[in-house]
């Protein structure tokens, strides 16, 4: 069944620049990890390392050249997504209000079966809260990994992530919870795949 749009002139239900940058982050963040991977085994923090069959580049040197590279593209179009989101009024239209409350009501309706995807044009406050996590890690993420990369050149940003060898921590431990928000996303996103519509197509129709 296809129900049209409530809104007038039937407009996407995410604006274009919204879908291009989020699948230009899904790519950047699919090649940052796996090639962050292969560059953690070359001088794992902990005791264990990752499988070399989920790892991109081969080899350190080639490793990092996919990190670098994909770096720039996180980074860039990151901040056009942020710019955009804050510009257009997006961000408080879409995340806020957000309260306590209403992540307990929702998570409760969620875990009972019960929350409803009536209208995708509204974010539950549990989307809500794990959005605005995303994009918090991610930059957390971008600022650690500045200072991994130019540790003498980014020298206060150093100090305040509390030195080059808390900055790895930190930079993993953003990594490890970037990779649990992306399963649990596509987790999500298996049980409303209609939610997958909306990021792909260019008109309003809502596909039930
Ligand atoms: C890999 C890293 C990814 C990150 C960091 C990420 C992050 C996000 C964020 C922050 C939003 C909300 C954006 C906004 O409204 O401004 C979103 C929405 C969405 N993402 Fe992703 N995403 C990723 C990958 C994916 C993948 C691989 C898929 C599908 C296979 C996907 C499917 C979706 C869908 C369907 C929505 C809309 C959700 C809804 O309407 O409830 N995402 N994503």
């Amino acid at each position: 069944m296809q129900r049209e749009s409530p809104t007038p002139g039937n407009p996407p239900i995410h604006p274009l620049w919204m879908r291009i940058t989020h699948w230009l982050n899904a790519l950047a963040v699919l090649v940052l990890v796996t090639s962050g991977w292969r560059i953690y085994d070359a001088s794992p923090l902990f005791d264990f390392e990752f499988p070399a069959s989920i790892t991109l580049g081969g080899w350190l040197g080639g490793a990092l050249q996919w990190h670098f590279a994909a770096m720039w593209l996180l980074a860039i179009n990151g901040l056009i997504y942020l710019a955009l989101n804050v510009a257009s009024g997006r961000l408080w239209r879409k995340f806020f209000p957000l309260s306590l409350a209403g992540i307990w009501r929702d998570a409760l309706a969620a875990l009972r079966g019960k929350l409803s995807h009536d209208d995708p044009r509204r974010y539950n406050h549990v989307q809500r809260l794990a959005y605005l996590f995303v994009m918090v890690d991610i930059a957390v993420l971008v600022l650690s990994g500045l200072v991994l990369w130019k540790s003498v050149q980014f020298a206060g940003l150093r100090e305040l992530l509390g030195g080059y060898e808390f900055a790895r921590r930190i930079h993993f431990c953003a990594m490890a919870a970037l990779v649990a928000f992306v399963a649990v996303h596509l987790v999500m996103v298996a049980l409303v795949p209609r939610t997958l519509l909306t990021m792909l197509s260019s008109h309003g129709k809502e596909a039930t």
